[in-house]
């Protein structure tokens, strides 16, 4: 069978940083509250002027470069964003033209803070299809162009980034031991729109709006569906959790990816955190883990990575990888 191998990935951050220290000058907050909730300590935010598609560009550069490939050589672009630089054309094609890409075909998909395991769930499925051979997978967000700077409930959470994967075809056996996606499993539940959301849009105010959350609530589904979510995935292809090398899941708060690791019996060395450096970048968090675990060597080639994520919508979703 075909299998969408990782042949490359990058990321890229904005050069400002902010801090807690920062941030408890803007609202009443403090650097003790926010390490203690959420285990963030600091985020970078994207330069005026500096888009979605910027950063998308930066990491998807750099994931070429690291897949040695060029773009002409990619047949697809999926880009997952929340935050695009305008309402259309997709985010995707600013990238596909910014790579001087003139074949091919590029979409963004919007499934928040899931969006990255939505995007690799999507091309593996191109690429299984035969539709496509080579795919950018990227996740790119400049949240703090959405954020209610004045709401210390979530001023503090978000940030900006990018990070990109590069799949290629390859030929598999079609078992476990095949390199390359193994499986991907994704949920949404659209009844829980109020516990995440912006408030506006193109179609319902005309504006752009404030993301609004119900942090405490959103915190208890992320933990049920997670787990959930983790065991099916496991299930899918008849592994333990003891044969998980590396979990990469989405930043968003540091006790929730404790709570999973300590289900699935993982130590806190096979976890890639990101959380208190990057903050959530929400589509981007994932694939920003995954860049610098592969970059210093932590994950190498034939270990299993497992990604989760869980965000608005609800979506939430999983894809386990044999690097
Ligand atoms: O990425 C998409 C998915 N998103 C998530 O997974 C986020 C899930 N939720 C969370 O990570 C956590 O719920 C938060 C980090 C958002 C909040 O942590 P919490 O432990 O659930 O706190 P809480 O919302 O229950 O608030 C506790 C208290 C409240 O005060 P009272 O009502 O107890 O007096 C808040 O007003 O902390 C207060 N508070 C703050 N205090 C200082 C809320 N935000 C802040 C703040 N600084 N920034």
């Amino acid at each position: 069978m075909i299998r969408s191998v990782v042949v490359g990935c990058g990321s890229y951050l904005p050069e400002r940083v902010l801090t807690n220290a920062d941030l408890a000058k803007l609202v009443d907050t403090s650097d003790e509250w926010i390490v203690e909730r959420t285990g963030i300590r600091q985020r970078h935010i994207a330069a005026e002027g500096e888009q979605t598609s910027d950063l998308a560009l930066h990491a998807a550069k750099a994931a070429l470069a690291n897949a040695k490939l060029s773009a002409d050589e990619i047949d697809l672009i999926v880009l997952a964003t929340a935050t695009p630089d305008e309402t259309f054309p997709a985010t995707a094609c600013r990238v596909q033209a910014g790579l001087g890409m003139t074949r091919g075909f590029a979409f963004d998909v919007q499934a928040v803070c899931s969006g990255f395991v939505y995007a690799l769930a999507t091309a593996d499925n191109f690429i299984k299809a035969g539709q496509a051979k080579t795919a950018l997978v990227i996740g790119a967000e400049t949240f703090s162009r959405i954020i209610d700077w004045t709401d210390r409930t979530t001023c503090v959470l978000f940030a900006d980034g990018a990070g990109a994967l590069v799949l290629k075809a390859e030929e598999g056996a079609g078992s476990i031991n095949d390199r390359g996606v193994l499986t991907t499993h994704l949920h949404s539940d659209g009844r829980y729109h109020d516990l995440l959301y912006v408030d506006g849009g193109p179609s319902s105010t005309q504006t752009t709006g404030n993301l609004r959350m119900l942090g405490r609530e959103v915190f208890r589904h992320a933990v049920v569906n997670l787990a959930d979510v983790v065991k099916e995935t496991l299930a899918a292809v008849g592994m333990q959790a003891t044969d998980i090398d590396w979990l990469v899941p989405h930043q968003a708060n540091k006790r929730i990816i404790d709570g999973t690791a300590r289900k699935l019996g993982l130590s806190t060395d096979q976890v890639v955190l990101t959380v208190e450096r990057h903050g959530n970048t929400s589509a981007a968090s994932v694939p920003l883990a995954l860049a610098e675990a592969a970059a210093d060597g932590r994950i190498k080639r034939g270990d299993v990575v497992l990604l989760e994520a869980m965000g608005g919508g609800f979506t939430w979703g999983s894809a386990l990888i044999r690097w």
